[in-house]
């Protein structure tokens, strides 16, 4: 399989692993222009490169970071200075200089402090207070930016600029609203929005609502979409799949996984993608539901329905699980 190219921004929600399943599904498909409407760190226009492409976001720190290696403000050469420079800072102030730099990028937003802070941060996360400051600590590392690492992400930089400088891209900071309208018929739409119900911030809110405002633009657009979510994990199955999307056609790495994964894998989240027209891994998602009904699906048990303040109390104990809270 062809190398999968990670960006140099993290978050949680990146699809770095999932990239080379959404490329085959989408082999051979024709579109004028790809367009993510959440296109967070990149990850997947990155791997697809598409000649043309809108990439919208509503956290105004990643388009930004973008929009400047595109105006070439900022480039692997002065990536390399800035991280070796500030690394030296984490280094003798022993980590303390990482907070120096977060209450300059609330003040400031510089895109630089944002990879910075990004690269540094407990586990890679991105999150953001009520007044949209970045509230991630500091991953507890002060050595984080030894030679290798500044190289390694001096050279992501180096080749998203490479792609973005012969490619026609459009960034924007906008809702998914706004982006929804812009979209044409000949477009191929990846939507990647939050999780419903699971991982909540600043930039980063979702709810029944938005998924089933979503759907409908999607619908509306007339263009070919694709979209990611989650199928199940040990606790539940993502019951809109079947309700707002049942229309879909779905993919999932069901076959990936032997007879009693469900065991094995009792902290994993299963990811599905959804499609309005057929991918090549692709079945109905009416006979997903059926399989799922029959206890033949592998990796979901038979959906349920709960009340908020129960689903609440899963999503905490989801999150726990994860490591998610402190
Ligand atoms: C799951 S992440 C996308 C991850 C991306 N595919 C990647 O590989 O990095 C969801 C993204 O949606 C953005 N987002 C959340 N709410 C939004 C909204 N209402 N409109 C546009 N973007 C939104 C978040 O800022 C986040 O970057």
């Amino acid at each position: 399989m062809e190398k999968i190219f990670v960006p140099p921004i993290k978050s949680q929600g990146i699809k770095t692993k999932l990239v080379g399943w959404i490329n085959s599904n989408i082999n051979g498909i024709e579109y004028k222009r790809w367009v993510e409407p959440f296109m967070g760190t990149g990850a997947v226009a990155f791997n697809v490169r598409p000649k043309t492409a809108l990439l919208c976001d509503s956290n105004p720190h990643l388009i930004n970071f973008y929009k400047s290696l595109q105006t070439k403000e900022i480039s692997s050469g002065i990536v390399k200075s800035f991280l070796t420079e500030e690394g030296n800072n984490l280094l003798k102030s022993n980590g303390e200089h990482y907070y120096i730099v977060r209450d300059r990028f609330n003040k400031n937003g510089n895109p630089l402090d944002f990879l910075f802070l990004s690269r540094a941060c407990f586990n890679g996360m991105m999150r953001f207070n009520k007044n949209g400051g970045f509230n991630v600590p500091f991953c507890r590392k002060p050595n984080r930016f030894a030679q290798a690492l500044v190289t390694k992400i001096s050279n992501q930089v180096e080749y998203i600029s490479e792609i973005i400088s012969y490619s026609d891209y459009t960034f924007l900071n906008q809702d998914f609203k706004e982006t929804l309208k812009q979209i044409n018929p000949s477009d191929l739409v990846y939507a990647d929005p939050p999780y419903l119900g699971r991982h909540v911030d600043y930039f980063d809110s979702w709810s029944e609502e938005d998924e089933i405002a979503l759907n409908n633009g999607l619908k509306n657009s007339n263009a070919k979409y694709i979209l990611s979510t989650w199928l199940s994990n040990k606790y539940r199955t993502n019951n809109y799949i079947f309700s707002v999307w049942k229309d879909c056609r779905i993919s999932t790495k069901e076959h990936f996984y032997h007879v009693g994964a469900k065991e094995d894998n009792r902290n994993a989240v299963y990811e599905a993608i959804l499609s309005n027209f057929e991918m090549s891994d692709s079945i109905a998602n009416s006979t997903m539901k059926k399989r799922i009904e029959n206890n033949e699906s592998q990796l979901t048990t038979k959906v349920k329905t709960y009340s908020t303040p129960v689903q609440m109390s899963l999503v905490l104990e989801e999150e726990k699980s994860a490591k998610l809270l402190k």
